[in-house]
């Protein structure tokens, strides 16, 4: 069920849209923030105060990369796996995080400190390989950067 401080969260983000369906995602992603992912019951909750089926909101959560379907750690490095970064090097920092980390994409670390998945391009390709931790996007990664940038998620 969704809290009080959601519901209210979720009517002032949603009252900008004509249809409240509209708003799928930015609701999804409200509650995410509060919940650190989106259980199979997070989103019946959301589906139900859309007024949308459970399929509904579930086939846009699994298209949008940013909604997590699964338990994540507490930050998410976001590697950029298209071709201009796949080009430029990103299976040494994918190497490289799973060597200093040891995880590898869709993994989390035993800590809960990071989890690490793909991504599509992030629209920093002149700056590639790009990743994103966070919402902060980093770009020219190389193997040797990826501790130095880690190291700023606790
Ligand atoms: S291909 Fe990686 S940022 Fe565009």
């Amino acid at each position: 069920m969704l809290t009080d401080i959601e519901r209210h969260e979720l009517e002032d983000a949603l009252k900008h849209y004509p249809d409240k369906r509209a708003g799928a995602i930015d609701a999804l992603l409200i509650v995410q923030r509060r919940r650190g992912w989106i259980s199979d019951d997070s989103l019946l909750d959301i589906a139900q105060f859309l007024g949308m089926t459970g399929d509904d909101v579930d086939s846009i959560a699994t298209f949008y990369n940013l909604i997590f379907r699964k338990p994540v750690g507490r930050h998410v490095a976001f590697l950029c796996d298209s071709i201009s970064c796949w080009i430029m090097g990103y299976e040494q920092v994918r190497a490289q995080i799973k060597k200093h980390y040891d995880i590898d994409l869709g993994q989390t670390t035993r800590d809960g400190r990071l989890t690490c998945l793909p991504i599509a391009c992030l629209g920093h390709c002149e700056r590639a390989p790009a990743m994103m931790i966070d919402q902060d996007v980093y770009g020219n990664v190389t193997p040797e950067k990826v501790e130095t940038i880690v190291e700023k998620y606790k």
